[in-house]
């Protein structure tokens, strides 16, 4: 038997972090632990910046959910000027945060997760990436690109930039409306991108049916769960009340303002990783953990306003008869659903009489010292809270980010399908490519949960009992 054994990097996520795998001395696993690495110290950098600066410093926190931090800032600001956003801005948030949607999330469905899904699991690693999946299917792959070119376009045309927006929500509302010729643009792109991600969401039911045993087998767990939801409890991604369930769907909490996120939700530091482990607070910790993110909200929401995406989330439901669809896999059907519904939203808001005025901006003076602003990041809820003097200077910032929610979930994860797949003795690629699936399932932004900027690695390392690195593979 060797002395080590390691893989590195875990491909296809965002960001850097490190799972380690150890093994009995029987060779079996006992337990597996995701460690996130690198740390920024974002929140204290910001110490006495202005607070209308937040909506553009923290969007630089991360290159791959740029728009998320974005709105959750400005709406954590929209608080301090304590105004109502004028109706227009308010169309061409949601605008934004559903081109950004479309955006992210086709990138995992049509470049991260395919993959897996389309050559398999075993596949070898060589082929099992965005150029295989190419070969294999060329015109979903180029449906995949289609779709985020639509949807950084809608970034572009309300925010002046197609990754990091310059020129788009202020404290306050927008900078600038919607030009008519640009509205017409998308508009007549939009249909596409719906067709485009119903043709995802099919993709992911076909895979989920001819392996149903592995999707119900694959890290299958029960946790809480918590997102957005509408006044009626529909899914909602931009605004709404905050809903807390426990793994039976009943409410831990009823519907609450995001704004009092502090009274229901605490943190819990581990020495072995730099990103906390967010819990509910009256179940303590690890009784109160929870998922956030397409899985959670599908599962806490009661229904989707719009129809087609409507259609899927019955299905979706129908899955579990009702109960939680508890799979981490089925993260990835979720999120062709929810992509379908921000196509179909985006479209809607598009046809809005109102999307091309001009009246977009309140501005005012400090009036709360105190501001939270949340969003359902594709990744899950995403929270901004600012502390100012009375000039607006900053004195404290706290950020809970989309990754960091999911955190025990994905160490979870990876314990149960190292438990369940891997086998020291008899090491292969596909076992610990499974492992990394895991966490993919989750699509975790690293440059978010450690506020550390780039993309960087994930490695795996396998250890014995005595410690001893095991194995040490690298893919690129
Ligand atoms: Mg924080
Ligand atoms: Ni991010």
């Amino acid at each position: 038997m060797p002395n080590t054994i390691t893989i590195e990097p875990v491909t296809r996520i965002e960001g850097h972090a490190k799972v380690t795998i150890r093994l009995d001395d029987a060779g079996k696993v006992s337990e597996a632990r995701m460690h996130v690495n690198e740390f920024r110290g974002f929140e204290r950098f910001c110490e006495g910046r202005l607070f209308s600066e937040m909506p553009l410093i923290t969007q630089r926190i991360c290159g791959i959910c740029p728009v998320s931090h974005h709105l959750a800032s400005s709406k954590a600001c929209d608080a301090i000027v304590g105004l109502e956003l004028p109706r227009p801005a308010r169309l061409l948030r949601e605008l934004m945060h559903m081109g950004q949607f479309i955006q992210s999330h086709a990138l995992h469905l049509f470049h991260l997760a395919s993959p897996d899904l389309l050559l398999g699991f075993d596949a070898d690693p060589a082929v099992r990436n965005v150029v295989g999946v190419i070969q294999a299917n060329p015109d979903l792959a180029l449906k995949g690109v289609a779709m985020r070119r639509f949807g950084q376009e809608v970034i572009r045309q309300i925010g002046g930039k197609r990754i990091h927006p310059y020129d788009g929500a202020s404290p306050g509302g927008i900078n600038h409306g919607l030009t008519p010729a640009g509205r017409d643009t998308l508009r007549r792109e939009v249909d596409g991108v719906v067709a485009g991600m119903q043709v995802a969401v099919g993709i992911i039911n076909a895979y989920a049916s001819e392996h149903a045993e592995q999707m119900q087998a694959f890290a299958n767990f029960p946790s809480g769960y918590l997102g957005l939801v509408r006044e009626n409890g529909e899914l909602e991604l931009y605004d709404g009340r905050l809903r807390l369930l426990g793994p039976d769907l009943e409410p831990w909490e009823p519907d609450f303002d995001p704004a009092r996120y502090l009274e229901f939700i605490a943190e819990k530091t581990e020495d072995w990783s730099y990103l906390k482990f967010p819990y509910y607070k009256k179940l303590g910790y690890p009784q109160g953990v929870y998922r956030v993110g397409p899985l959670a909200r599908l599962n806490l929401c009661a229904g989707i306003s719009t129809p087609l995406a409507n259609d899927e989330w019955q299905r979706f439901r129908a899955l579990a008869n009702g109960g939680a669809v508890e799979g981490s896999l089925f993260y990835h059907l979720a999120r062709a659903i929810e992509g379908l519904y921000a196509a179909e939203r985006a479209r809607a808001l598009l046809d809005d009489k109102d999307v091309c005025a001009q009246e977009t901006l309140a501005v005012g003076p400090v009036r709360n010292q105190v501001g939270v602003g949340v969003v359902e990041a594709p990744r899950g809820t995403l929270i901004h809270n600012y502390w100012v003097d009375e000039r607006g200077r900053l004195e404290k910032v706290n950020l809970i980010v989309s990754t960091g929610h999911n955190n025990w979930a994905m160490n979870r994860a990876v314990n149960e399908v190292a438990k369940a797949y891997v086998d020291g003795q008899q090491l292969t690629e596909g076992m610990l490519n499974r492992v990394e699936a895991a966490i993919r399932c989750y699509d975790p932004c690293l440059s978010c949960s450690t506020h550390a900027i780039g993309q960087m690695p994930l490695e795996v390392e396998l250890r014995g009992a005595d410690g001893a690195l095991l194995h040490h593979a690298r893919r690129s």
